[in-house]
């Protein structure tokens, strides 16, 4: 288990972040939805992380072909999707396993899909319980609640659901389904989770509609969809760490070209300029997404905020946002997010451990947290397994140093994040 030495950083850091990981979210989407074509897609700028490599060879298993070129991937889908021989491993990615969920549900065959030791201990009944609901045959522990899952496709009636929890996950899961449903189905959040699905599919032909009080009604294509031609932008949420460390020391800022502007995806950087840090955002291009480029600059101390609304939105930066919060002055809190609870790790236990371990006082509610900025201790943190807890204290460490335990996880998400962050201070792996 690999751990990182962070030293404070002495001097105000002026970073252009070309090299920002590719979004997460997205490049999941471009390996599976691939699939869906009947001809070849074109992925420029994929995310190499641990979870969508696996999605990746997750296609290739079901039949796909892909040729890698380095700046690019051609993915040719087979004519039918394969019954794999093997399980398919989606590693430590919630996104892979919910995903292929869906989009497996309704393809004839057998397929087992497994995952790490974080995943296998990660919900699934919010898939496999709505799946089943409309003739999924999905089984795995726990009643269909823990992976290994094993799915026997076959024919799903068409659905109304509304979704007891905001997220993209069961959303994008229960939206696949429905391609191979019996006809149009009806999908309802509460609030609106991110929605690459939605722009994804309706990009490759798919009717998806808004319908009234928030209904969106999709109906199964008549034949193959459209390919992806597609450059996947940079991910906020792998930019926010260095948008958090820009906003925390005096005098530094960072310019993240390329990411997307989508508001679903950047709620956080909202936060952040309501804190007090010089946000300016510019739109590029509107290719699926919106995509353009986030300037970020320090300003002053940070003020104390109170987060409660818009979670979806900012749910996987609220770790990096914890420690923007421990900086500033007065008392932030988080409410409304005990989805945090199931991530990667109990984000909340995760957070709340790892602020109290640098000396910053917090208070843990079973939905959020509150924290009463401070001065950061050095200190040693564990990560949990979890890439953004790491990448986050990692962040804490320009202000005073930190060592962080079990950082192999950031390859999942950000590969080259400790290569970017030596950039700007010195880091020992
Ligand atoms: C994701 C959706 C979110 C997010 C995850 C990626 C996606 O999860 O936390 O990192 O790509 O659909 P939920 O939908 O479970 O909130």
């Amino acid at each position: 288990m690999n751990r990182a030495v962070v030293e404070a950083c002495g001097t105000p850091f002026d970073l252009s972040l070309e090299a920002i990981a590719p979004d997460k979210s997205i490049s999941h989407r471009c390996a599976m939805f691939s699939l869906l074509s009947d001809r070849p897609s074109t992925v420029r700028n994929f995310l190499r992380g641990e979870d969508t490599m696996a999605s990746l060879s997750i296609a290739r298993q079901l039949g796909a072909e892909i040729e890698d070129r380095g700046d690019v991937i051609r993915i040719t889908p087979p004519a039918e999707l394969r019954e794999p021989d093997d399980i398919l491993d989606c590693g430590n990615a919630g996104t892979g396993m919910r995903l292929f969920c869906g989009l497996l549900a309704g393809v004839e065959g057998s397929f087992v899909l497994t995952g790490d030791r974080y995943l296998r201990s990660r919900p699934m009944k919010r898939v496999t319980a709505p799946l089943q609901s409309i003739g999924a045959k999905i089984d795995g522990r726990e009643e269909g609640n823990l992976a290994p899952l094993h799915i026997r496709g076959g024919r799903l009636k068409a659905f109304r659901y509304e979704s007891p929890v905001d997220s993209a996950q069961v959303k994008s899961a229960m939206i696949l389904a429905a391609l191979r449903a019996d006809a149009p189905s009806h999908y309802r959040e509460s609030f609106l989770s991110r929605d690459h699905t939605e722009r994804m599919l309706r990009g490759m032909g798919v009717s998806i509609t808004t319908e009234a009080e928030g209904w969106i009604c999709i109906t199964p294509p008549k034949g193959p969809l459209e390919p992806l031609d597609i450059t996947v932008p940079a991910d906020p949420s792998s930019a926010f760490f260095f948008a958090v460390a820009a906003a925390i020391i005096p005098g530094a800022k960072v310019r993240i070209p390329g990411v997307t502007l989508n508001p679903t995806r950047i709620e956080a950087f909202k936060v952040l300029e309501a804190m007090g840090a010089a946000v300016e955002y510019r739109l590029h291009e509107d290719i699926y997404e919106p995509i353009g480029e986030i300037r970020v600059a320090y300003n002053g101390r940070l003020a104390a905020v109170e987060v409660s609304q818009r979670i979806a939105w900012l749910i996987d930066e609220l770790p990096a946002l914890a420690v923007a919060m421990a900086t500033a002055e007065g008392t932030s809190r988080v409410r409304n997010a005990a989805e945090l609870r199931v991530k990667e790790s109990d984000r909340i236990a995760s957070v709340v451990a790892a602020l109290q371990a640098c000396g910053i006082e917090t208070e843990e509610y079973p939905d959020g947290y509150a924290i009463h900025g401070g001065v950061f201790r050095r200190a040693t943190i564990d990560s949990h397994g979890d890439h953004r807890i790491a990448m986050s204290f990692a962040i804490a460490g320009l202000l005073c140093g930190m060592e962080i335990e079990d950082i192999d996880c950031v390859a999942t998400s950000f590969p080259n994040f400790f290569e970017m962050l030596s950039r700007i201070t010195e880091v020992q792996i």
